[in-house]
């Protein structure tokens, strides 16, 4: 990405689907560059994802919207820049994509008017993240992320960690091999994955494709080791330096090396590499993966069509962005008919209400689909969905369920929204400034109460592990819990959490530690874990910093916080609306008892330790949180800042620092370790 990406300003109606297409993919763009190269993200990571989610249900409808630059389609914002850059020296294209056999047809028809008959290979389209390996000697040097085609990431520590990739080359090999392929994860790892981070009470991933993406560009290998990465070769990229004629030889070549490839995972089952002619064996076989890919333990989204022979690719040659001589047949997205049996609605932590659609079970995408969510009252009338229809469901971006459209409607009566919250009966409301329906007994309703104790405790929050929404659920339907204050008063009822199903000592040992723990927060922490509507972690750290304290909260005025560079008006009056109501400050008031922040100490300017200084933390931190980091050095007078530049004091160098690493010794700034630091403190 060159250009530099822009606040994306309001969001536009949702009818227009371009337009919203449009925004979608300038704000996505935006959180990445705010989130990857300024470290400085504005949204929750569950807003980021639906966002993203939103984009990729909108491409399935509309796949005439997705261009290649989509964010759906990219890694990141392209590269991180705390990763150091690899130039690639022959560039990562990408691949002209056909969305139906009619356009594969008219490739293939101008294939053969180009060059006559012609030997193709195909091979599935991964659904996954491209990767690079160079090779030296037969020795594994660097691995890299495709980027932006031309400069990708150095990602080799987290490579290594995938059990499929030679770190040495068997048999004969030339002095230097470049090998590109896909990284991915199977099907039932990210399942396994993410059940237990269900069970442990963290944030659950979207799809194996952004997870596979986010491990591998994991600063800290170790995390990366954890995820369960698998990887698969398809191209050497000098195929001269090795001698090979075909793209069949190639795929060989690299067996004999010890790659997995394409031959090596579709061993046993009833697809195969294999080299053809023509239009109708292209077809067929395409129809053969269509059918058959559910039935295989990763996620493809097509079939990849290549000349074989690597005279007739020279000789083809590359149009601007992809070679002439592949093509990728993309499937259908898959559509099945079920009947709406009746529309729920749920209730969310923010007390938002969201019909859903209860639907006969269906498979859709190899996985059965029950429930799809209706958005809203607008979604509901475009649809024009009642219960009863029968409705034409998929999964968004193959996966979040959504229904499409009604196919046949049973004429039914008219879904209303409901008068009073379907948990705890209060009435709901509408603000005139939201689209949403509302639920506004924020401290009784069952449902946002467990929302508010789930957040609290979120990895982003006051981070106790342990506390998955079932748990919490237990909890509360135990009375044991009804507000996040009382998670630390848990210590004294262990006695009845024993009760409790799946409940045993080690459990409950492990959550009160976590507990104890999480006494200290910093104050950030904290004030984000309230749940303050549109206070999110930037902002949560803002407000700390002001007020330095829970009193210097709970004393805060609208006009102070206000006078917060990057806070506006909207969000002030959000935090005084919330400081106001009289149950939230008792509840602040009781978690101060337990729960005592590390102090944030006020400095006028030119005051403190730190006073004139400038920091840039860059690379892996094992002592602290980068947000801790930067803290401590903002404490003390200094200020932190996510680029180096000549008025930079120090780069703090955590492990496998990147690009900002180089940018200081050319500008001649000191660079010091974490140690360091932590001695300068
Ligand atoms: S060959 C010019 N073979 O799809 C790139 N690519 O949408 C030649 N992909 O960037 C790569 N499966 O990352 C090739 N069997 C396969 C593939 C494959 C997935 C990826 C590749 C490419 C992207 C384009």
């Amino acid at each position: 990405m060159n250009d530099q990406p822009q606040s994306p300003g309001p969001r536009p109606k949702a009818a227009d689907a371009k337009a919203q297409h449009a925004w979608l993919c300038r704000a996505i763009n935006w959180h990445n560059h705010l989130y990857y190269s300024k470290a400085e993200p504005e949204i929750s990571d569950a807003d980021y994802d639906r966002l993203m989610r939103d984009l990729e249900a909108l491409e399935a409808e509309h796949p005439e919207l997705q261009t290649p630059d989509s964010p759906t389609r990219q890694v990141g914002a392209g590269v991180r820049d705390d990763l150091a850059k690899v130039e690639h020296r022959v560039p990562m294209l990408s691949i002209e994509n056909a969305m139906n056999e009619e356009e594969a047809r008219a490739w293939l028809k101008r294939l053969s008017d180009d060059i006559g008959d012609v030997e193709l290979i195909c091979e599935p389209k991964y659904d996954g993240l491209s990767c690079e390996l160079v090779y030296e000697d037969g020795k594994l040097k660097v691995a890299s992320t495709r980027g932006d085609g031309k400069i990708g990431e150095d990602v080799t520590p987290n490579v290594k960690t995938i059990k499929s990739v030679p770190v040495k080359l068997k048999g004969k090999f030339p002095n230097r091999l470049e090998i590109r392929g896909e990284v991915y994860i199977e099907k039932k790892a990210f399942a396994e994955l993410n059940e237990r981070l269900e069970q442990e009470g963290a944030k659950t991933y979207v799809n194996p494709r952004n997870t596979a993406s986010g491990s591998l560009r994991q600063l800290d290998a170790r995390k990366s080791a954890a995820r369960p990465l698998s990887a698969v070769w398809y191209q050497v990229a000098n195929p001269e330096d090795a001698k090979l004629k075909s793209q069949a030889e190639a795929i060989d070549a690299m067996r004999a090396w010890g790659f997995v490839t394409s031959k090596d995972l579709l061993e046993g089952s009833p697809l195969q590499v294999k080299t053809l002619h023509g239009e109708q064996a292209v077809l067929e076989l395409f129809r053969t993966f269509h059918t058959r890919r559910h039935g295989l333990p990763f996620e493809i989204d097509g079939m990849v069509v290549k000349v074989n022979d690597f005279a007739q690719q020279a000789e083809l040659g590359v149009r601007s962005k992809s070679p002439r001589y592949l093509l990728a047949m993309k499937f259908p997205p898959e559509e099945k008919e079920t009947v709406c049996e009746r529309i729920e609605v749920q209730v969310g932590r923010t007390g938002a209400i969201t019909p859903v659609a209860v639907m006969t079970p269906v498979m859709v995408g190899g996985v059965t689909v029950t429930h799809a969510s209706l958005h809203n009252a607008d979604e509901i009338e475009r649809l024009g969905i009642r219960p009863g229809d029968t409705v034409m469901v998929h999964r968004a971006g193959d996966v979040i369920p959504q229904v499409l459209r009604v196919v046949k409607s049973a004429g039914g009566k008219p879904f209303h929204f409901p008068k009073a919250c379907p948990r705890c009966g209060s009435e709901l409301v509408k603000l005139d400034d939201e689209v949403v329906i509302r639920c506004p007994n924020h401290l009784g309703c069952p449902a946002q109460v467990l929302g508010a104790i789930v957040h609290f405790t979120a990895r982003t929050a006051m981070n106790i592990e342990g506390l998955a929404e079932k748990n919490v659920q237990q909890l509360l339907e135990a009375g044991l819990v009804k507000d996040p204050a009382d998670l630390f008063e848990l210590h004294g009822k262990r006695e009845q959490m024993l009760e409790l199903e799946r409940w045993g000592e080690k459990k409950i040992d492990n959550l009160l530690a976590e507990i104890e723990k999480a006494k200290s927060p910093t104050l950030a922490r904290f004030i984000y874990g309230l749940g303050i509507r549109n206070v999110g972690e930037t902002v949560a750290g803002l407000i700390a910093n002001e007020v330095g304290s829970i009193d210097g909260l709970l004393a805060a005025t609208e006009e102070q916080l206000n006078e917060i560079e990057g806070i506006g008006p909207i969000i002030a009056q959000s935090v005084i609306t919330f400081l106001h109501d009289e149950h939230n400050r008792r509840l602040i008031e009781r978690l101060q008892k337990h729960v005592t922040p590390q102090a944030v100490k006020k400095l006028a300017a030119g005051e403190g330790k730190f006073a004139g200084m400038t920091f840039v933390f860059t690379g892996a931190l094992t002592k602290f949180t980068r947000d801790d980091a930067e803290l401590m050095v903002r404490e003390r007078g200094g200020k932190a800042s996510s680029s180096v530049s000549k008025n930079t004091s120090y780069v703090v160098a955590g492990e496998k620092a990147g690009s900002k690493l180089k940018k200081a010794s050319e500008l001649g700034v000191k660079v010091i370790s974490e140690d360091d630091f932590a001695a300068m403190l």
